[in-house]
């Protein structure tokens, strides 16, 4: 595992843009694993600039994401799928048919889940996987618990997410109670994870992941200590109890 503390959030971005474009470069047709929250979006920002101003490629790249509320239509401001549109995919050059959000509104979700961890599979998997981190450890939306699910799955939100998302809507009762996520499984199947932290909220769950000796289904980030190769890049506050 390699761990990276940049001085602020503007430099963590810069870090974490610079390994996408090299991994881009290298392999045009990138299988990426993207993620939403507001510590993306700095990430987002300077792949966007790449592309303006360094011609940064996207047109083969394909991406999935890792979840979306369950409920929200994708034109839904709040929606996941929205927010992907808005902060990345309508500002570089990736085609509309190689972008993969998972559908908040399907009715039939145990097949549809399935069929979203075969889609990955038949793009041969995610080469790159960009997380966040929850304040209670989770990663997409894998929520602490005494068992994980491995594959994608429909899962209810904590209160503790409900809260931290809250700041996203009008007020807590908007927030959707249930998403759709990747699994811990298919998480832990990319090739590469780079696992983002930015702001004083995430120093404790930083200090845990990192300064713990164990690996724990309650705090699910904990299990990519067993992923070969995860780097990590925090913000000097994020760092700040390590
Ligand atoms: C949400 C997302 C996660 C994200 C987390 C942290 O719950 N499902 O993928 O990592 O929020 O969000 P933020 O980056 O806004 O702190």
């Amino acid at each position: 595992m390699q761990v990276f503390i940049e001085k602020d959030y503007s430099a963590m971005s810069k870090k974490a843009a610079q390994i996408f474009a090299n991994e881009i470069q290298q392999k045009p047709d990138l299988v990426l694993g993207l993620a939403t929250g507001s510590t993306p979006i700095g990430t987002y920002q300077e792949l966007i600039r790449m592309h303006k101003e360094e011609g940064l490629d996207f047109s083969k790249a394909v991406s999935f994401n890792l979840d979306e509320y369950y409920g929200l239509a994708s034109d839904n401001p709040q929606s996941y799928n929205y927010f992907m549109f808005e902060n990345l995919f309508n500002h570089v050059n990736i085609k509309k048919e190689n972008v993969h959000i998972p559908n908040g509104l399907v009715s039939d979700v145990e097949t549809y889940c399935k069929q979203y961890d075969e889609e990955i599979e038949k793009y041969g998997g995610i080469d790159l996987q960009l997380l966040g981190i929850g304040v209670n450890g989770h990663i997409g939306f894998n929520e602490p618990a005494e068992e994980l699910v491995l594959g994608t799955h429909l899962t209810d939100l904590t209160e503790d997410t409900i809260k931290a998302n809250s700041r996203f809507f009008d007020s807590p009762e908007e927030v959707p109670t249930k998403a759709i996520t990747m699994g811990i499984g298919s998480i832990m199947k990319a090739k590469k994870i780079l696992l983002l932290a930015s702001g004083k909220n995430k120093a404790e769950i930083m200090a845990k992941l990192l300064n713990s000796d164990v690996v724990t289904t309650k705090v699910p980030a904990s299990l990519l200590m067993l992923h070969p190769d995860v780097t990590i890049i925090m913000d000097e506050e994020a760092a700040s109890l390590c």
